[in-house]
């Protein structure tokens, strides 16, 4: 099956069967994650080095974007479409990634994509745009507890989107800007709907942005000590998903678990690292 995004890139043409009739000749694997808020994939060779990556919004439709992710890698590694031996998927919208052997569940990739990068990893959050994820590793990297945030946006990507709409500043230097606060603002409402009429009423009062940016990493943090609690607090942690590039929060986290946090050079991709590292070591069975 030939997978075409448009006339300007990659053609990929992966599915099942070719993954497999190569897989004794070549040495790349490569894993998708395709998040709710964006797929994103990675490209390992036979030694686990990381060849490339790439991240692209996953907007409405899951199973193009996933494509465009996995093309883009393969183009930034240099590597040809058919060297690619294994494709595993994981996220939320794994079952859309067409070339895919197999999926694989976000907790294995995470903890797969953490252990990896910081072997003495014992924990590991992943805070992603939708989803809030505690695991407990073992030392061979065994997934032996995880707990996820239930149907709510407290203390995820959604939460942050929100409300640095409401401020009206960019996602990108929410934490930079939190971290020039003067005061700390306890909010008392921990549902992003009742928090984002608080912060409009912060604002409305006159309380400077900074502030309240603190207030909001503070809120998120909390919740997210409260999930990684229902596992055990053990170290190393090593924090994961997309909202680890939010140093505001990174930080409030850190001082509120009371522990150091492993931070990862490009959080939002190690699940997707996790997942080509699985492709690679299924590889052997396949
Ligand atoms: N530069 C950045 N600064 C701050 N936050 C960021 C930045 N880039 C991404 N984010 C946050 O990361 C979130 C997306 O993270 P990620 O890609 O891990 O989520 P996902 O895997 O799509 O979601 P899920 O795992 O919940 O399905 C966004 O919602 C956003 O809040
Ligand atoms: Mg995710």
């Amino acid at each position: 099956m030939w997978c075409k995004i448009n006339d300007n890139d990659v053609v990929v043409n992966l599915n099942k069967q070719s993954c497999c009739e190569v897989s004794l000749a070549v040495s790349y694997y490569a894993g998708v994650d395709v998040g709710s808020v964006s797929c994103k994939a990675a490209i390992v060779d036979a030694s686990k080095q990381l060849l490339a990556s790439a991240i692209v919004p996953t907007g409405a439709y899951c199973r193009e974007a996933a494509l465009q992710a996995l093309s883009a890698a393969i183009e930034r590694a240099r590597v040809n479409p058919n060297d690619l031996a294994v494709v595993v998927a994981t996220g939320y919208g794994r079952d859309n990634v067409e070339c895919r052997a197999f999926s694989v569940t976000e907790i294995t990739c995470h903890a797969v994509g953490a252990i990896h990068l910081f072997p003495k990893t014992r924990l590991v959050i992943d805070v992603g745009g939708q989803d809030c994820k505690a695991i407990r590793v073992d030392e061979r990297g065994t997934v032996i507890d995880f707990v996820m945030n239930d149907k709510c946006a407290a203390g995820t990507g959604r939460f942050f989107e929100v409300m640095a709409k409401a401020l009206g500043i960019e996602l990108e230097d929410f934490g930079e800007i939190s971290l020039k606060a003067s005061k700390q603002i306890k909010l008392s409402s921990v549902c992003t709907v009742f928090a984002e009429s608080e912060v409009i009423s912060l604002i409305a009062r006159g309380e400077r942005v900074e502030n309240i940016l603190l207030g909001l990493c503070l809120s998120a943090a909390e919740r997210v000590k409260k999930l990684a609690q229902k596992v055990g607090i053990i170290e190393e942690v090593t924090i994961t998903g997309g909202v680890a590039r939010n140093i505001g929060f990174i930080e409030a986290l850190s001082k509120l678990l009371g522990v150091r946090m492993n931070i990862p050079e490009e959080p939002q991709i190690v699940g997707a690292i996790g997942a080509a590292l699985i492709a690679l070591e299924k590889s052997e069975w396949m």
